[in-house]
């Protein structure tokens, strides 16, 4: 178990810090992560011109950029935490250490904006969907994935996954988690037409996972759960859409 957090309040961003060396572990404090930007990248399509720019908000140490190799994307990461901005860098992210309430970036840039696991750390998540719906171009696609503001994600996120080896306690503070038909009629106010769906890991690949992380074997060679749809939102979701011209 990781207890950074025991020592922080829950969500505070010095917790990326102590876990610095956790990122690209596979297995490590941030396995879930990994296999979220996977997911997230499938909802990204090629780019339709050179020098496409995609941003990410909230980037961490850059987990998305290998699932983004040959898509053909100036990949920029925006992110408070210089410690991961450092690891983001040597994957090949052009790094700004910054708050995504505020980029300095300008209006219409961005052909793409991701925000993986952002929304439900910030203290004010509609600033951060202003700000990436700002900084996209009519026609630019915003991509993201959260935690949702309802009783069971607050027993699957907290009190259940927080008991499991590998996941931070303390990570998450259950009063920021965001609520999806908020989100929607956040991103329409501000031009992008949110679809939103369910995910969660494939339960197979879940539980060989967490048999072998009871066992303490790395999985180095075996495949990482794969992040499938599910009926429900209640828990963890994805959106994706367009912003209007
Ligand atoms: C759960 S991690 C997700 C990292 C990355 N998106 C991923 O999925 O691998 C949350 C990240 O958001 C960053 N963060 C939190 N608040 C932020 C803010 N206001 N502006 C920019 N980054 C922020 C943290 O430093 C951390 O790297």
């Amino acid at each position: 178990m990781r207890d950074a957090g025991l020592s922080l309040p829950r969500n505070d961003p010095r917790q990326y810090d102590e876990l610095a060396g956790e990122w690209w572990r596979p297995d490590g404090a941030f396995a879930m992560l990994h296999w979220l930007a996977e997911a997230r990248a499938a909802l990204v399509p090629p780019a339709t011109r050179p020098g496409a720019l995609l941003v990410d908000l909230g980037c961490g140490a850059g987990l998305l950029a290998p699932h983004l190799a040959g898509k053909g994307y100036r990949h920029v990461g925006v992110d408070l935490t210089r410690s991961a901005l450092a690891q983001a860098v040597a994957h090949g992210v052009t790094a700004v250490n910054g708050d995504a309430t505020a980029v300095p970036l300008v209006d219409g840039c961005a052909d793409v904006v991701a925000a993986g696991e952002l929304l439900e750390h910030v203290p004010d998540w509609h600033a951060v969907v202003a700000e990436a719906c700002r900084l996209l171009r009519p026609g630019g696609l915003l991509v993201l994935d959260t935690l949702n503001d309802t009783a069971l994600c607050r027993l699957v996120a907290v009190h259940i996954a927080e008991r499991l080896p590998t996941v931070p306690r303390g990570i998450h503070d259950p009063r920021l988690f965001v609520d999806h038909r908020q989100l929607i009629a956040e991103c329409a106010r501000h031009g992008v037409d949110l679809q939103v769906r369910g995910v969660r890991p494939g339960v197979p690949g879940l539980l060989r996972w967490l048999f072998r992380q009871t066992r303490g074997g790395e999985a180095r060679t075996s495949r990482a759960p794969r992040i499938v749809p599910t009926g429900s939102t209640a828990v963890l979701y994805q959106g994706h859409g367009v912003r209007g011209g």
